[in-house]
């Protein structure tokens, strides 16, 4: 852990030797899926993203699909009553995205989350009691494409599905991005 942390800062202190590192504070280490990443030109994107409320059980899903130039194909939200954490919601989002793409005929897709442990989770093929049901489905509705990438992309980057499940747990209406 010492020498990780200690390799990252030496790193950083060789790149920004041109005398910018005065000013600029260390840097966190960046996960190697880190966005921004080359998009596949064959897949449609997908952003998705879940909000949720502590002591409610509800939450919101929201996802957005562009195409690799970063038009909107389309986009949609939901809610659901009785969701047990944020992982949950975030895990439901993918899950709703993936549905709605299966029924848009799209055969190859590129998912980004703002949610680590969930990527992690998909691309490892790993274990979770929390959300082991929805990573199933999540697993069972891959098999139906030609392929589907996911990826982590910061919570910045993915303000537009953010605003989708925000919008939709709140129950309002959301605006349409970019249209
Ligand atoms: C999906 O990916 C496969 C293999 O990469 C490619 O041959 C195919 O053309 C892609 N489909 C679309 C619709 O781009």
């Amino acid at each position: 852990m010492t020498s990780a942390i200690f390799s990252t800062v030496v790193m950083y202190c060789i790149i920004t030797f041109d005398g910018s590192r005065a000013s600029s504070p260390v840097q966190p280490p960046v996960p190697p899926w880190a966005f921004p990443v080359l998009l596949d030109p064959d897949a449609v994107v997908c952003f998705s993203d879940g909000a949720w409320t502590l002591g409610s059980s509800l939450g919101g899903m929201g996802w957005v699909f562009k195409d690799p130039s970063g038009a909107i194909l389309a986009q949609g939200s939901a809610s659901s009553a009785f969701l047990p954490s944020a992982l949950a919601a975030e895990a439901s989002a993918i899950k709703l995205a993936l549905l709605a793409a299966k029924a848009a005929d799209y055969e190859n897709l590129t998912c980004f989350s703002d949610c680590q442990e969930l990527i992690l989770l998909l691309k490892t093929n790993g274990l979770s009691n929390e959300i082991q049901g929805l990573l199933l489905d999540i697993r069972f509705l891959v098999s139906s494409f030609a392929w589907v990438n996911f990826l982590y992309v910061p919570r910045a980057q993915n303000s537009e599905a953010d605003l989708l499940a925000k919008s939709s747990l709140s129950g309002c209406v959301a605006p349409i991005v970019g249209d």
